[in-house]
């Protein structure tokens, strides 16, 4: 069977240092590990109006701002299919029969869906488009028969939702849909990395992200001032590493050759923690540490994009193509689902002359 990636992200900001550890690094890997046969990018614009339909500008203007960051962490058009979720038609139509596979109680019980509501207090006010949400996401999914979903841990729910629609459709249809596993992080502190306040996520109206777009300046500042042990106050005094955000990134972005570069005094992370805990390292050092780090990553991404942000036209013109590459995909399947309902009544010719049968022999 072939291994086929489909993935995306909601336009609705710029991407951080939290969705490149979380999914843009693995996804550059596993682009370049030559495994797949077909992987697909989705800019996923039509779930982000699923909670921003009062603000469609901020989905319109996002869209390049991811497509850059994608560009500039390493995903290339000749090898992944990068395209704009609306507009591709045939995932509605997906959504659509896929809808009457799912009961509205099983959706209330999507982890997910549940937390999204409390975050924007939907409360009693969930518009109908958010609350199925999961079920358009499996259409995104299944549209490109896909094996392997590359994400966050925070979409565990809606690939598990997913796996249930397509069981459900293949047994009363027939099969046609591709069951997909999910592919987390390889590396436990990628999982979800906090915001620099040390809040459990990074998030735009928190304002605590490092975006991969902004300058040295603003990343040092925001190091710096990074969330670490508030009670850790004297360089001699013992330190915590449970909840100190500097670690924790340092755990999701540190090698050991960053040791001999940066800080030969210590073999590896394990002997910074000791130290730290023991007392009589201090808070700045680690986070210079954490800063060099940091820099050796996003320094290339930042040139690479500013490379690609001279040329905004021929951006929209490769989304362009990536989306007639995707729909051509996406007809496929819906064309397969169709046939397995049943609904194809116009390419059925076996239909059409058992009902005349029926009316001549009236
Ligand atoms: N829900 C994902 C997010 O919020 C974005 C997304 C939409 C997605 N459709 C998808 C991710 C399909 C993986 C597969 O980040």
């Amino acid at each position: 069977m072939a291994k086929i990636i489909l993935t995306g992200d909601r336009p609705t900001g710029r991407l951080h240092i939290g969705h490149y550890v979380g999914s843009l690094r693995e996804r550059v890997k596993l682009q370049n590990s030559g495994e797949f046969d077909k992987i697909f990018i989705m800019i996923a614009d039509a779930q982000a109006l699923t909670d921003n339909a009062d603000n469609p500008e901020k989905v319109r203007q996002n869209i390049i701002e991811v497509a850059l960051d994608y560009l500039a962490c390493g995903l290339d058009p000749e090898k992944s299919i990068i395209f704009i979720q609306s507009q591709i038609p045939q995932l509605c139509e997906l959504s659509f029969y896929y809808m009457n596979l799912v009961t509205v109680s099983r959706l209330q019980r999507n982890p997910t869906v549940k937390a999204e509501i409390q975050a924007r207090n939907f409360e009693a006010s969930i518009p109908v488009g958010f609350f199925t949400y999961p079920i358009s996401q499996a259409a995104d999914i299944t549209a490109f028969q896909a094996t392997t979903v590359p994400v966050g841990e925070d979409q565990m729910p809606m690939i598990e939702q997913t796996r249930e629609i397509v069981r459900k459709f293949n047994i009363t249809y027939g099969e046609a849909l591709t069951e997909p596993d999910i592919l987390l992080p390889s590396n436990e502190a990628c999982l979800r990395l906090p915001g620099l306040d040390g809040k459990a996520k990074m998030s735009k109206s928190l304002d605590n992200c490092i975006y991969l777009s902004e300058t040295a300046d603003e990343i040092k500042k925001k190091v710096m001032n990074m969330y670490t042990d508030p009670e850790h106050i004297r360089v001699a005094d013992p330190g915590k590493i449970e909840g100190n955000t500097v670690f924790t990134y340092l755990d999701a972005f540190c090698q050991p050759e960053h040791f001999s570069k940066y800080l030969p005094d210590y073999n590896n992370l394990d002997e910074l923690k000791a130290h730290y805990q023991r007392g009589g390292l201090g808070d700045v050092k680690v986070k210079k540490f954490l800063y060099a780090i940091l820099m050796e990553y996003l320094e290339p991404i930042k040139k690479r994009r500013t490379e690609f942000e001279k040329d905004i036209p021929a951006v929209y013109k490769m989304l362009q193509e990536g989306t007639r590459k995707a729909e051509a995909v996406a007809a496929q399947t819906l064309a397969a689902v169709k046939d397995a309902m049943r609904i194809n009544y116009f390419d059925d010719a076996a239909l059409i002359a058992e009902q005349a049968k029926k009316f001549q022999n009236k």
